[in-house]
């Protein structure tokens, strides 16, 4: 019987960062959609530039920074309170509807599950605490400690290194096609959890090892491994 080690992404994966729309809606209407979509993207491009200068901040500090440049992008003016509060918010952002279904299936295999995020292990926790799934995970993975972001090697063999497990042992489960790439390409197995129809994985010849639409798939998935 083999025994994995899970790598779970967060923001985007069981975290839905599209929590903010609704409150992007009331404070600017009809341009939440692209506000949205502009800070998210912008939030990842900060990330990866700053993993390729050498150059870490905290995640949040990208997600700041990329709220800031969306308002100047977009010519929208926020006011330092609702700037505050959409951070805010960003803290507790929902967890989307099949994953604590997903996740209390797994929990009667002997697999080891974590948290794997470029969020700081306190920004992670406590995304987990208010979604009430902290209680599904071994620990929390964090980029922090080696001051790195994905998609690099780096990051993912800190989390092999931090859980004791090796790149055979491991799956990267993530909706961010980035981070499957990322975790393929490093030697690990990689679960594209395609959470929308539309989303379109990158064309680059590196392919995850299974693709899912719900984490609910994830347990009969696994079983074929075992
Ligand atoms: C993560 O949670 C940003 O989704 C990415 O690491």
């Amino acid at each position: 019987m083999v025994t994995y080690t899970l790598a779970f992404d967060i923001y985007g994966t069981l975290i839905d960062t599209s929590g903010v729309l609704d409150s992007l809606k009331k404070m600017i209407g009809k341009s939440a959609g692209i506000f949205m979509n502009t800070w998210r993207n912008k939030q990842l491009e900060y990330a990866f530039r700053r993993g390729l200068m050498d150059a870490y901040v905290d995640f949040s500090v990208c997600t700041k920074e990329a709220l800031d440049y969306t308002c100047h992008d977009l010519d929208i003016t926020l006011t330092q309170d609702q700037k505050l509060s959409l951070l805010q918010e960003y803290k507790t952002l929902p967890v989307f509807p099949d994953v604590s279904k997903g996740l209390e299936l797994l929990q009667n295999t002997n697999h080891s599950m974590y948290a794997f995020s470029n969020g700081s292990y306190q920004a992670i926790k406590a995304l987990l605490d208010n979604a009430n799934i902290e209680q599904f995970f071994d620990g929390i993975v964090s980029v922090e400690d080696v001051k790195m972001f994905k998609p690099s090697p780096l990051v993912y063999q800190h989390f092999n290194t931090k859980t004791n497990s090796t790149k055979d042992t491991s799956w990267l489960i993530s909706s961010n096609p980035f981070d499957a790439i990322g975790a393929t390409s490093y030697g690990m197995k990689s679960i594209w959890v395609q959470r929308l129809p539309t989303s379109v994985f990158d064309p680059w010849g590196i392919h995850p090892t299974e693709t899912i639409t719900t984490i609910t798939q994830l347990k009969d998935l696994l079983e074929k491994y075992e």
